[in-house]
C-alpha cells in the first residue's frame, strides 16, 4: 500500500467538497487520510459529515473572538509570538488605503482566532491543510505556522470561479452577474493575498442563456467534487511543482 498523506480540513458550511474528499479517501482513489475537520462555525453541517466518517472535529468561534476583541481589545491576549509590524509588512489582504487602524484591527482580531485554530491543528502534524468552503481569510501569522518550509506550500483552497477572475466570497454569483459565458472552479495554494496563490487545477463549464444562479452553482459544484480530489492526489504523488523544486516523476 502506498504511503498516505495526513490531511486536515477546514470548512464553514455544508461540506459537499469535504464529502467528495472523504469518499475518495475511503475508496482509495486518493492516497490521503483526513485526520481532522475544523470549522469557524460549530453548526456547520459539514462537521456532521466528518463525524459520520469517524473523523475528529473541532470548532473555533471566530464570531465571538472577533466581537470580544471589538468590545475590549485589551482583554483578548495576543499570541506571544505575534509581531504586528512583521505581519502588517507581509499582508496584502487589506489595502493600505484602508488605514492603519482597520488593518491592525483585522490582523489582531484574527490572530486570536487563528491561535485557537493552530492549537487544534498543529498537534496533528499534517502534510496538507485543505480549505473546503472555509469562508475566512487567513493572515500571514497563520500561514507561516503551517508553511514552515518557505519553499513548500501546504495549504490548498477551492474557489468557485476561474481565478484570477472573481476572487472573494461569491465566485459563482460574480461570474453570473458579470454575464460570463463560461464559469468554473479553481484549486490553488494559499498565499498572503486573497485567492491569489499558485493555481493547481481548473475546470470550466458553459453558461447557457437559460442558466440561473442555481444551475450555475450546481454545474460548478459537480466539477469541484472531481477537481479537488484530483489536485490532492497530485500533491500526494508530489506531482505539483513547488517553489524552487524540480519534480522528478518516479
Ligand atoms: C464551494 O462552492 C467552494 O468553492 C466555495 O464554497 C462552497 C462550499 O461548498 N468556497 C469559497 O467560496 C471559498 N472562498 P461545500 O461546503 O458544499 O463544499
Amino acid at each position: 500500500m502506498k504511503n498516505k498523506i495526513r490531511a486536515g480540513a477546514l470548512i464553514s458550511g455544508g461540506g459537499t467538497n469535504l464529502q467528495a474528499i472523504i469518499d475518495a479517501c475511503s475508496k482509495g482513489t486518493i492516497d490521503a487520510e483526513i485526520v481532522f475537520t475544523g470549522s469557524d462555525n460549530k453548526d456547520a453541517a459539514g462537521l456532521k459529515r466528518a463525524e459520520k466518517a469517524g473523523i475528529e472535529t473541532f470548532a473555533v468561534d471566530y464570531k465571538s473572538i472577533i466581537n470580544q476583541y471589538r468590545k475590549n481589545p485589551g482583554e483578548l491576549p495576543l499570541p506571544h509570538d505575534f509581531n504586528i509590524e512583521e505581519i502588517k509588512a507581509k499582508q496584502t489582504l487589506i489595502p493600505e488605503k484602508a488605514g492603519n487602524e482597520k488593518i491592525e484591527f483585522f490582523l489582531k482580531s484574527r490572530a486570536g482566532a487563528e491561535k485557537a485554530l493552530l492549537d487544534e491543528i498543529l498537534p496533528y502534524n499534517i502534510d496538507l491543510l485543505i480549505l473546503a468552503g472555509f469562508m475566512r481569510t487567513l493572515t500571514p501569522y497563520f500561514i507561516d505556522k503551517i508553511n514552515t518550509d518557505k519553499n513548500h506550500h501546504k495549504i490548498m483552497n477551492i474557489h468557485p470561479a476561474l481565478l484570477p477572475a472573481f476572487p472573494g466570497t461569491d465566485g459563482y454569483g460574480d461570474t453570473f452577474r458579470y454575464g460570463c459565458k463560461v464559469g468554473g472552479c479553481t484549486v490553488h495554494f494559499i498565499d498572503y493575498g486573497e485567492d491569489s496563490g499558485p493555481i493547481i487545477g481548473q475546470r470550466a463549464f458553459q453558461i447557457e442563456d437559460d442558466d440561473t444562479m442555481e444551475t450555475i452553482r450546481k454545474k460548478g459544484l459537480e466539477l469541484e467534487w472531481q477537481l479537488y480530489p484530483e489536485c490532492i492526489q497530485k500533491f500526494a504523488e508530489k506531482l505539483i511543482q513547488q517553489k524552487n523544486e524540480t519534480i522528478v516523476k518516479q
